[in-house]
């Protein structure tokens, strides 16, 4: 198929909406995004959206007019919510959903009971929707998955032999696409965020929810928070990765990247390559210059991506949705204390690991350690421990750990008040230690309840056999009492299910797997 390159003259126009009202497709700019249209009353030409986009079939399309009275054949009622929204913001970057009437395909409403409308506020594309005389359904005009076009230029890239017409139109005003508002809940829920932002929506219609999948957007069936294997959209070719922190904290993590791009602020005066979104606290810009970044970044060969985590208020909220799809919702979180927790069986060969992480530049804090040095040092620590168990666990001030250790032996409800007094007195310290980027070396991890102060969990795992012969010849004890010390810990299922990544050292090739995790989450 020959695309046509159109312009925005009266004949171009008029061509445009000749081409649409026969079946056609015709690409054109709204304020969003570039917007693939087709005649909404024709099946087959909406079906040639689908194919041309790549797109499943079940996603629904937003049904574009060009005068408000249009929305009336398209739904059963036009209630009075939908009426007070559509006087108050149309037309606008708005999308609402009602039910649909029969004259709306399940074709177009990819098999709901709904129809989405809009009505958008560029000249251009009310005067294609005007010259086609039909209402006109329009996904985003790029292949399914890629960032939407925000210019004629990436609709040309994406689609060019694929439809009929491009009209080139200039860049995109807001840069996302529509605030995707459903009127067909209780309550009004924004299931896309957009440049018509929540605030807006509620001083006009009252209380307005924003769908739980619009900031956490975990895919369905997922349940573990295990970054970078989640649902994906809007991404480029690169592997983009949102970084929380400020900027400070992001520059000196980019600044020691290699062979890597920054997507950053212009406050983040950072040192690798890199394209700036907008200020900090201007979402507006950010909006505009999110999709055109990714696809610029795409351009110049990017193949890792740090992005700068927006804020998400306001529109905000609609460039942090698009941005963590285009992670696959890796988000680096450079605000918790330690970069990796690591864990795991004991005789897995935990140590080792965090040797190798050493080797790549992460501090260790090695717990064990630590819980030696406050049992010589806090004062306040030895004493509630003497309070606990007796002043017999004390020698010169100091813990006697032996003594400790008999006490609370197979006594598991002494053990939980030991652990109850050491573990937080621990995590202090560790606190208080932790440089930047830092591994927790930890035992008891999950007993500390440290996850949450860790931005990923590690563990690492072995088999039973191998783990038990570790023991015996590494503290050099017998069988039995090995086994006994293994089976004190948490079982490997539930070390699986609390860990965002796994390593299994026995045999496998330890560096590799490291290198897999850091090279998804890091
Ligand atoms: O700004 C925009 O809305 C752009 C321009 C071209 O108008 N269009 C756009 O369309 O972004 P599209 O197809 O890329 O996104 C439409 C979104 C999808 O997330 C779709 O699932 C949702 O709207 N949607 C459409 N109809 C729906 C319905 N009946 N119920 C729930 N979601 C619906
Ligand atoms: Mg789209």
């Amino acid at each position: 198929m020959n695309t046509k390159i159109l312009s925005t003259t009266e004949y171009d126009i008029a061509l445009a909406g000749e081409i649409l009202r026969s079946g056609g497709l015709v690409a054109f700019p709204t304020e969003t995004v570039y917007g693939l249209g087709a005649n909404a009353l024709d099946e087959d030409a909406v079906r040639r959206i689908y194919v041309a986009k790549g797109r499943p079939s079940d996603n629904p399309l937003i049904v574009h007019i060009a005068r408000k009275e249009d929305i009336v054949p398209l739904v059963t009622e036009v209630t009075p919510m939908a009426k007070a929204l559509m006087d108050a913001f149309f037309p606008a970057p708005l999308t609402i959903i009602l039910p649909k009437s029969d004259a709306v395909s399940d074709v177009v409403s990819g098999g709901l009971n709904t129809v989405a409308v809009r009505m958008p506020g560029n000249e251009i594309a009310r005067r294609v929707i005007r010259a086609a005389g039909v209402p006109i359904a329009a996904p985003s005009a790029n292949t399914s998955g890629l960032p939407s076009p925000t210019k004629a230029e990436y609709v040309i890239d994406d689609m060019m032999g694929r439809i009929d017409a491009v009209i080139d139109g200039g860049d995109c005003q807001y840069g996302v696409e529509s605030t995707v508002l459903t009127l067909a809940t209780d309550t009004p829920t924004i299931l896309r965020p957009g440049a018509i932002t929540k605030e807006m929506l509620e001083q006009v219609i009252g209380a307005v929810n924003v769908a739980p999948a619009v900031l956490e957007g975990m895919a369905e069936n997922e349940t573990a928070a295990s970054p970078g294997m989640k649902y994906k959209h809007y991404s480029p070719n690169a592997k983009v990765m949102v970084v929380k922190g400020d900027s400070r904290q992001y520059r000196d993590f980019v600044n020691t990247k290699k062979d890597a791009y920054a997507l950053c602020f212009e406050e983040d005066d950072v040192a690798i390559p890199h394209i700036v979104y907008g200020k900090q606290d201007d979402d507006l810009a950010q909006a505009k210059n999110l999709f055109d970044a990714l696809r610029r970044l795409d351009k110049m060969g990017a193949r890792r991506v740090y992005a700068h985590i927006p804020h998400i208020d306001g529109v905000g909220m609609a460039v942090y949705n698009r941005l963590i799809r285009a992670a696959a919702f890796c988000v680096i979180d450079l605000t918790k204390p330690f970069a990796i927790g690591l864990t795991g069986q004991t005789g897995a060969g935990k140590g080792y690991v965090a040797e190798r992480l050493q080797a790549r530049g992460f501090n260790i804090i090695d717990c064990d350690s630590v819980v030696r040095d406050i049992y010589d040092t806090d004062a306040d620590l030895v004493q509630s421990l003497a309070a606990a168990f007796g002043t017999d666990v004390v020698d010169n001030g100091r813990v006697n750990r032996s003594r400790l250790a008999q006490i609370v032996f197979e006594d598991r409800e002494k053990l939980a008040t030991l652990n109850a007094m050491v573990h937080p007195a621990v995590m202090n310290a560790c606190r208080k230690m932790a440089r930047f980027p830092c591994v927790l070396d930890a035992p008891q991890l999950f007993e500390a309840d440290a996850q949450q102060d860790c931005y990923i969990v590690v563990s690492v795992l072995a088999d039973e056999n191998t783990r038990l012969q570790r023991i015996i010849d590494r503290d050099g004890i017998d069988e039995a009492s090995a086994r006994r010390r293994m089976s004190s810990q948490y079982s490997r299922q539930y070390f699986l299910e609390h860990s965002d990544y796994v390593i299994y050292n026995d045999g496998g090739d330890i560096e590799r797997q490291i290198d897999d995790i850091l090279a998804e989450i890091w």
